[in-house]
Order: structure tokens, then C-alpha cells, then sequence
């Protein structure tokens, strides 16, 4: 039987639990900071509990799933990296409070070759995101633009989200970032100390596409993400499972792009599977398993690049050119 350990058992790291029992692995040790917590709690029998992750630095495990807030992640991961054996580390989103520490954590991995990191970021390995992908494909359509409707989320919390699946689906390399930060100063629901506000702002891609975002903190609504291509619009009401297309017609696609007087047509995507946070998370263990690993961790450094691309935008009040000038890499926002 395979074995894992937990850091960091709030939320998130309960929902890693569920999704490993669903996969037969068994957890051997798990920590957490509140010791009291994971006593207390009658379902972790026979399991190692401690409040001091260094002390299980040496336990034999398949895998480590590392949940704890943003900040100390970063730190256990770098930890785990040097002086664990455990081959497949699952670290949660966003990878860090820092750009900095987001290369950091890349050049370690690098450094450590046989090891396996995956960030538990899940749309880009859905058949949901990828079948919404094929259609467009199939039908020779490029998306070109992105609009993200969210709640107040964060734009560390769900913005690297979001700004993950904006570059799965445009498919370019973002080429600047205007920004505006919320100011509202709401309270994060994980404690005080955690500082992720909302904003709005545009994402600019090679070739003129571009992504139009906005998780300003006075709306609450689920969150949409609408894809356009020239012909196709499919908009994502993930939390709903809703996947829903339009398109023009094909008789009318020799008009010009001013002919826009017409019904669209209309189609549903058959959605793989519902949304399920603990569900997701198997996909994202299961590919720590794979014969043929390849990990997300460039991808979500490229995610954070746009994460704090939009802080600095706000905080310069202008246009923030990419790559990030490394005079923005110490920024630090104390994502939860
Ligand atoms: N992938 C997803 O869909 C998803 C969903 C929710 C949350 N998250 C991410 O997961 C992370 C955790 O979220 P959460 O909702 O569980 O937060 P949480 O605050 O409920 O839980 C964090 C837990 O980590 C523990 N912890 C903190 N520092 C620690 C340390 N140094 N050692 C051991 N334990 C420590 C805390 O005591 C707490 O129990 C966040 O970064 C969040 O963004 C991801």
C-alpha cells in the first residue's frame, strides 16, 4: 500500500486526506501547527501527529502533500526538497508570498532532478478544461480573448487560478499587465495576519490577445470565465458545472465581423465530472504517480509572474512590462 504524509491540516489539508483515502493511500504521519486540532480529531488513528514538521523530515512516505498557508509552504517545501527522501511532493496554490521565492523553489527542484513536484492548481489536467480546449481545436478557433467575472477571491488565491488557465487557453506568452488593486482591505477569511486583495486589470499576450480580469471586493457572485474566439464563445460557470457554448452559425461566418445580427447557436459541453475540490485533487496525486511525469511548477511560476505583475502595475500606476524587472521580485504580499 502506498503511504503519504500531511502538512498543514485546515481545509485544504482535510480535503488532501479525503482525496488520497479515494486513491488507497494511507497517511502515516500529520502535521500541523495546532496540535490540539489533529489530537482531538478521532478519525486520524493510529497516525504520527505533530505540531513540528522537522520531525518527520525522515519518515519514508510516496508522497507529501504540503497545505499549510502560503508563507510556511514555501519554507517546508524547500525543506522537503533537501533533506527528505519522499519523491513526490503535492504543494497547494499560490506557490508564494514572493517572486522570488517562486524561482528559488524552481531552481531547487531543478537542482533535485528525481524529484516530483506538483502544485494543486487541477483545471489544466480536468477533461472539463481540456475537452472546452479541444472544441475550440477541433473547430480551428483560437482564443483570443478572456474575460474573468469573479467574486472578491484574491487575486493570489484565485487570481494565479485564473491567470493559469488564461495562459492554458491563449496559449501565448503574456506580454504586460495594467492593474488596479482593490483597497477595500477586507479581512482574509484564514486570519488577519493574510493580506490577498482583489483587483482589476487586462493581461496583454503576444498577437494581441488578451485577458480582461476582475475580483473587485463589492461583488459576490460565482465566479464566470468566458472564452472567445472569433466564431466560438464558451463560458465557465465551473462551481455550477456548467460548461455552455455559442457559436455563429456557419452560413453567416463568410460575413464580416460587423454582421453580428443573427442567433447564435447553442450547446452544452457534457462535463466529465462535477466540481469537487477533493476530487481534483486526485487527478493532480495521480499525476505525481504517472509513468510519464511532467509538472506544473513552470506554469505556475508563470501564473505568480502575472500575480505580482498586477501589484506592481498598482503600485507603480503604470503598465508592467514582462518578464518582471527583478526590481519587483522582493514584493512580498502574505497570501493566506
Ligand atoms: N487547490 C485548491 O482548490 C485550494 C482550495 C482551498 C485552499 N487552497 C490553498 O491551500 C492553502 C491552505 O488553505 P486552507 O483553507 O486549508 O487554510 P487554513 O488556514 O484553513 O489551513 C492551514 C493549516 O495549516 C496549518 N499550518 C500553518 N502553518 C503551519 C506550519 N508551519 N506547520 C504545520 N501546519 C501549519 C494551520 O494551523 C492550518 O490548520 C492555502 O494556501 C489556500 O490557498 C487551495
Amino acid at each position: 500500500m502506498k503511504t503519504a504524509i500531511i502538512i498543514g491540516f485546515g481545509g485544504m489539508g482535510i480535503r488532501h486526506f479525503k482525496a488520497l483515502s479515494k486513491l488507497n493511500i494511507k497517511v502515516k504521519a500529520i502535521c500541523d501547527k495546532n496540535l490540539e486540532k489533529i489530537e482531538k480529531d478521532k478519525s486520524l488513528k493510529k497516525i504520527i501527529k505533530t505540531n513540528n514538521y522537522k520531525k518527520i523530515l525522515n519518515i519514508k512516505a510516496d508522497i507529501v502533500c504540503i497545505a499549510s498557508n502560503t508563507q510556511s509552504r514555501f519554507a517546508i517545501t524547500k525543506n522537503f526538497l533537501r533533506y527528505s527522501k519522499i519523491q513526490r511532493i503535492l504543494i497547494e496554490k499560490p506557490l508564494s508570498v514572493t517572486f522570488k521565492d517562486s524561482l528559488e523553489l524552481y531552481n531547487l527542484v531543478k537542482k533535485n532532478r528525481n524529484r516530483r513536484i506538483y502544485v494543486n492548481t487541477f483545471r489544466t489536467i480536468s477533461k472539463n478544461f481540456e475537452n472546452v480546449k479541444k472544441v475550440f481545436t477541433k473547430n480551428k478557433e483560437k482564443i483570443t480573448h478572456i474575460f474573468i467575472n469573479s467574486p472578491s477571491a484574491g487575486l493570489g488565491n484565485m487570481g494565479s487560478i485564473f491567470f493559469d488557465l488564461g495562459n492554458y487557453f491563449i496559449e501565448e506568452n503574456a506580454v504586460s499587465v495594467t492593474s488596479w488593486i482593490d483597497k477595500t482591505g477586507t479581512v482574509s477569511p484564514r486570519g488577519k495576519i493574510f493580506k490577498d486583495p482583489g483587483g482589476y486589470g487586462i493581461v496583454r499576450y503576444k498577437n494581441e490577445k488578451k485577458l480582461f480580469f476582475d475580483l473587485s471586493e463589492d461583488t459576490s457572485l460565482p465566479y464566470e470565465i468566458i472564452l472567445k474566439s472569433r466564431n466560438f464563445e464558451c463560458k465557465i460557470d465551473e462551481l455550477n458545472n456548467n460548461f455552455s457554448f455559442r457559436k455563429r452559425p456557419n452560413k453567416y461566418r463568410v460575413k464580416p465581423n460587423y454582421y453580428y445580427l443573427y442567433k447564435p447557436e447553442k450547446f452544452n459541453l457534457k462535463i466529465a465530472h462535477k466540481y469537487d475540490v477533493v476530487k481534483m485533487t486526485t487527478f493532480s496525486i495521480k499525476k505525481l504517480f504517472e509513468k510519464k511525469f511532467q509538472s506544473n511548477l513552470q506554469e505556475s511560476i508563470k501564473s505568480m509572474e502575472l500575480v505580482f505583475a498586477a501589484h506592481a502595475s498598482d503600485n507603480k500606476q503604470e503598465t508592467i512590462k514582462l518578464p518582471l524587472s527583478k526590481k519587483f521580485h522582493n514584493k512580498k504580499v502574505n497570501f493566506a
